[in-house]
């Protein structure tokens, strides 16, 4: 019987995951199938152990189960703990072996597919909530010149910056009025809603790239704003979608796949 792995969430049904990780099967040669398993809001941890005990080898965890996801693990990687937050499980004998690859995703969607040197940038991070928290430490680690958060409520801003024992710069939108930046990377959820965060006008320097953490198929009100801005480059989050996914696909089967055509793919099937 091939390995069993899945995505497990509320909704799930959306999820690119399964299309994603066959793909890299079918490219490295992998025994293994990829499902979605739907859990009930509040039965994450029944949902999970049933699939643990049918001989599930490994879960996705995505929307709303990432931080219990975080209090099921045996074993937290630096990168869950420093995100309270799990997108990753490994099941090994006992052991629940938990990462978050969503930080190395943006990462090398950014310094890979884009060609988006970090190092010695300055960078706004928009939002102060799971997707925000989850990129942090990754990003600090490749040495920005700067990481300013801006956020609606300021309190929620500085706890987490507190929380990353100020490692980073956090307020509000006001508060950006006249400051420009190298890159900007929305991780509110304002696009689900079809919203444009408060940004005042000019946050984007000369050259620089707007990156909205969503997907969607149309432009998104973030991207649309961006543009009307003069950001030199905009991208959405399709790219960390399957960066993280073979970061995921490398902790379970100790193999890096080629992203690049599996990425292609996805944009045709969104564009068709
Ligand atoms: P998640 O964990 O998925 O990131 P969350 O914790 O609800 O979700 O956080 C959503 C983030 O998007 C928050 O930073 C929220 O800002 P506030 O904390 O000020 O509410 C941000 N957000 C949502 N809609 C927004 C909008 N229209 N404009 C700006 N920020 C928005």
């Amino acid at each position: 019987m091939p390995d069993q792995y899945a995505v497990i969430g509320n909704p799930v049904a959306h999820s690119r995951s399964p299309l994603i990780h066959a793909a890299f099967a079918r490219q490295t040669g992998q025994d293994m199938v990829y499902g979605r398993l739907l859990a009930p809001k509040g039965a994450f941890v029944a949902t999970a152990n049933a699939f643990r005990a049918r001989g599930g080898r490994g879960l996705n965890v995505t929307l709303p189960f990432k931080g219990e996801a975080f209090h099921f693990a045996t074993e937290l990687s630096e990168r869950a703990r420093a995100a309270q937050a799990v997108n990753t499980l490994k099941f090994e004998g006992d052991a629940i072996i938990a990462d978050n690859t969503d930080g190395v995703g943006l990462v090398n969607d950014l310094a890979g597919n884009l060609g988006c040197a970090i190092a010695g940038r300055r960078i706004l991070l928009l939002g102060a909530g799971g997707a925000a928290r989850g990129v942090i430490e990754h990003l600090l680690k490749q040495q920005p010149a700067q990481l300013v958060l801006a956020n609606r409520s300021l309190e929620k801003a500085q706890r987490l910056a507190q929380s990353f024992r100020g490692a980073f710069e956090a307020g509000t939108y006001a508060a950006l009025a006249g400051r420009q930046f190298d890159l900007v990377v929305n991780a509110t959820s304002a696009s689900l809603a079809g919203e444009l965060p408060p940004l005042p006008p000019r946050v984007f320097a000369r050259g620089a790239l707007a990156y909205d953490m969503m997907y969607a198929k149309g432009e998104t009100p973030f991207l649309a704003f961006a543009r009307g801005e003069g950001a030199a480059l905009l991208a959405d989050g399709l790219g960390m979608l399957v960066e993280q996914a073979a970061e995921s696909f490398f902790i379970w089967r100790g193999l890096r796949p080629d992203s690049a055509p599996v990425l292609k793919l996805l944009r045709q099937t969104q564009d068709a």
